[in-house]
């Protein structure tokens, strides 16, 4: 693991205090699209407790996990020797690691909700650590969970509008609201999902 980060942060706090704090199944829509792919180099932005890094590095894929919380990414690190599989682990604010300018051929973005005034520098960050032919995945909860999963504030939910234009230099081949299963199932909680690609071709290359 590295560290580009210093204190404990709040996110560590939370994860200290549960054996699991989310589900260890990767995301049902990153399943779905990403099956199809050939495995490349990935980068899962706010990695948590590596669901999706794992689900990924099982497929082959070389994985780059980012997230501000070292107890999260130390269970990532354990489940992954378990497994004898290698995921690259960095404790930091994934703006900072962003700004590296390092590319990937998938960009996973799973369950983080920025702040309106962040929202748009961190979705075009990662937008352009998508290498040619890469692709980016997103996935939050939509407005119309508000109260029953996500952070408290209507803002900091997603709804297709305020993603269809949020990833600049990419083409948006999908943008979807979708259901998740929780728990028993009986209520569903609603998703918002993007997958978007950048053309092999960049405009105004040879
Ligand atoms: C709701 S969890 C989602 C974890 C994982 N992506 C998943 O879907 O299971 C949000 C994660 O984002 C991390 N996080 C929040 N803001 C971050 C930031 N600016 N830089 C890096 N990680 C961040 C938190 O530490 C936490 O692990």
């Amino acid at each position: 693991m590295t560290y580009a980060h210093g204190p404990v942060h709040s996110w560590d706090l939370r994860y200290a205090g549960t054996d699991r704090l989310f589900p260890a199944e990767p995301d049902e829509a990153l399943v779905e699209f990403a099956a199809g792919l050939q495995a490349g180099r990935a980068l899962d932005l706010g990695a948590g407790e590596g669901r999706n890094s794992l689900w990924l590095a099982r497929r082959g894929w070389k994985v780059t996990a980012v997230d501000l919380s070292q107890v999260a990414l130390e269970r990532l690190d354990a489940a992954a020797a378990k497994e004898h599989l290698v995921v690259r682990t960095v404790v930091a604010d994934m703006e900072e690691y962003l700004a590296r300018g390092e590319h990937f051929d998938l960009v996973v973005i799973a369950n983080i909700h920025p702040v309106p005034t962040k929202r748009a520098e961190i979705l075009e960050g990662a937008a352009s650590a998508v290498g040619p032919g890469g692709h980016l995945f997103l996935v939050g909860h939509h407005l119309d969970s508000l109260g029953r999963a996500g952070p408290p504030g209507p803002e900091r939910l997603y709804v297709e509008d305020n993603l269809k234009d949020a990833f600049p230099g990419l083409q948006v081949l999908r943008l979807e609201r979708r259901q998740r299963r929780v728990g028993d199932g009986a209520v569903p909680l609603l998703d918002v999902v993007a997958w978007a690609v950048r053309s092999l071709r960049e405009e105004g290359s040879q």
